[in-house]
């Protein structure tokens, strides 16, 4: 999970830094800051100077003022020392796992996770799972946490081996069926008298496939270490509707424990945006009324995640205009590059056809609340609308031509995974925008143009 947020993040920032150099924001921002400042630009393209007068453009950038002071602490996927807001939860689930502690080995706990996105799930769970290690070590008993994305490791399979790597990091990853995967976790963690906590974070994405695993590890203490139970189960969820596909006894086992986590209201998230300015910035570098102005906007969004990206968009912004504090302009432009007014004018110059496709995609995203479709999902709900919208949908050729185009503006996402036994499969993702603006936005061009969507 954390790979994936690190290599989004830089994907993002890449992409942010790209989009500078292409878009309105940075010339409007960039060029009169470079043409008031020596015409930088001009001078090394025109002039290049001597060997011996190289400029070192790493030292001169490490001496323009930052006003960070930590960036990273702004990322999605840091973990901080604290969890304001989140103290009930994290105590909670500390007397719950207590007797992992005070009697090793003596309970098997398996609890469930609710609540809507972005409102500190996992970085709780993960949080936790670390408080509990250190307690353990503390006391010479071996507990291992291990936090699974079950979006990323999508098979039974994968979960077990995330889980083998991460006590063995050399272990192969493939040769093996699940049972013996599961065969090999009890061995090891009976050789170690050690406990394991695995946190199945986005679990649904386990359960709709009517995976059995969720059966086997909540079963596996039973069936085959007897009295010694060695395995807990953290499941994260958004929604408990998912549940239903589980068999009834998995089912029973997990609903004994739902903690639901609640929305924050716009005080609670001013106070944690503050706390991760104030371990990210400069002192003094953005005032309390910015921080509430952007928690008002988060707060309708319900996802922290947008605010921590509003924070550290304005933070590089306020950076390339040498600032030595964010101001509400450089927060504006922060918040205008999440749907970026460069995308709308992409959009405007693309065809109904495409148009009418890319609302799919967007669509499907909304409709299903996940993060990637498949191709299949999309072009289902793209023939419906051209039925309703009396227009002849294209063939998949043509299809498959839009989506290259999409990405080549950045509009998406396109992943191709290739698999002995499914084939090749084709996901797509808006990772950088807005959904609903982004719809929004569609549905207004288009009936400029006379049609309704
Ligand atoms: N109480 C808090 N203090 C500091 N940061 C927080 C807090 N709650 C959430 N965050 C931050 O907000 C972001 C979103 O939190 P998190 O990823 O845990 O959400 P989630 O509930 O798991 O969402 P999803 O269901 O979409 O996975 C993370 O970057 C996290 O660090
Ligand atoms: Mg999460």
């Amino acid at each position: 999970m954390e790979d994936l947020l690190f290599s989004r993040r830089k994907k993002e920032s890449n992409r942010i830094l790209l989009g500078f150099l292409n878009s309105f924001t940075y010339l409007k921002i960039i060029t009169p800051y470079f043409i008031k400042n020596n015409n930088l630009l001009t001078t090394n393209i025109i002039h290049p100077r001597s060997e011996n007068m190289s400029v070192d453009y790493f030292e001169s950038l490490l001496k323009k003022n930052s006003i960070f002071e930590d960036e990273s602490k702004l990322d999605i996927g840091y973990i901080p020392e604290t969890l304001p807001h989140r103290e009930k939860e994290i105590s909670l689930l500390s007397r719950l796992f207590l007797v992992l502690i005070t009697n090793p080995n003596s309970i098997s706990r398996k609890i469930l996770i609710t609540g809507k996105t972005g409102i500190g799930k996992t970085v709780t769970v993960k949080f936790f799972g670390k408080l509990l290690m250190d307690a353990a070590i503390k006391r010479d008993i071996t507990i291992k946490y291990v936090h699974v994305n079950c979006r990323k490791e999508r098979t039974s399979y994968k979960v077990l081996i995330k889980i083998i790597r991460s006590m063995n990091s050399t272990f192969p990853k493939r040769g093996y069926s699940t049972q013996d995967l599961l065969e090999i976790i009890v061995d090891a963690l009976n050789d170690g008298d050690s406990h394991l906590l695995v946190a199945l974070d986005e679990m649904n994405y386990l359960i709709n496939k009517r995976d059995d695993l969720i059966y086997s590890l909540t079963r596996l203490n039973d069936d085959s270490i007897g009295t010694q139970q060695r395995i807990s189960i953290i499941g994260i969820v958004r929604d408990l509707s998912c549940l239903n596909n589980l068999d009834t006894s998995t089912l029973s086992t997990l609903q004994r424990n739902i903690i639901k986590f609640q929305n924050y209201n716009t005080n609670q998230i001013f106070e944690i945006l503050k706390y991760r300015v104030i371990i990210s910035l400069k002192r003094n570098s953005i005032s309390d009324d910015l921080i509430r102005s952007v928690s008002e906007r988060v707060f309708k969004n319900g996802d922290l995640r947008y605010g921590l990206n509003i924070l550290w968009r304005a933070g590089k912004i306020a950076e390339f205009k040498n600032l030595k504090l964010i101001t509400p302009e450089c927060i504006r432009l922060g918040i205008q590059d999440l749907v970026p007014f460069s995308t709308e004018d992409v959009l405007k110059y693309i065809s109904n056809q495409k148009l009418v496709f890319l609302f799919s995609i967007v669509k499907t995203l909304q409709i299903h609340e996940i993060n990637r479709t498949s191709i299949s999902s999309v072009t289902d709900l793209y023939h419906s609308l051209c039925e309703s919208l009396a227009i002849t949908p294209r063939l998949y050729s043509q299809l498959w031509n839009y989506l290259q185009e999409f990405k080549r503006e950045g509009l998406i996402a396109v992943e191709v995974v290739s698999s002995a036994m499914r084939g090749r499969k084709i996901f797509i993702e808006i990772p950088g925008l807005s959904l609903q603006k982004l719809q929004k936005v569609i549905q207004e061009l288009l009936k400029e143009r006379d049609i309704k969507i």
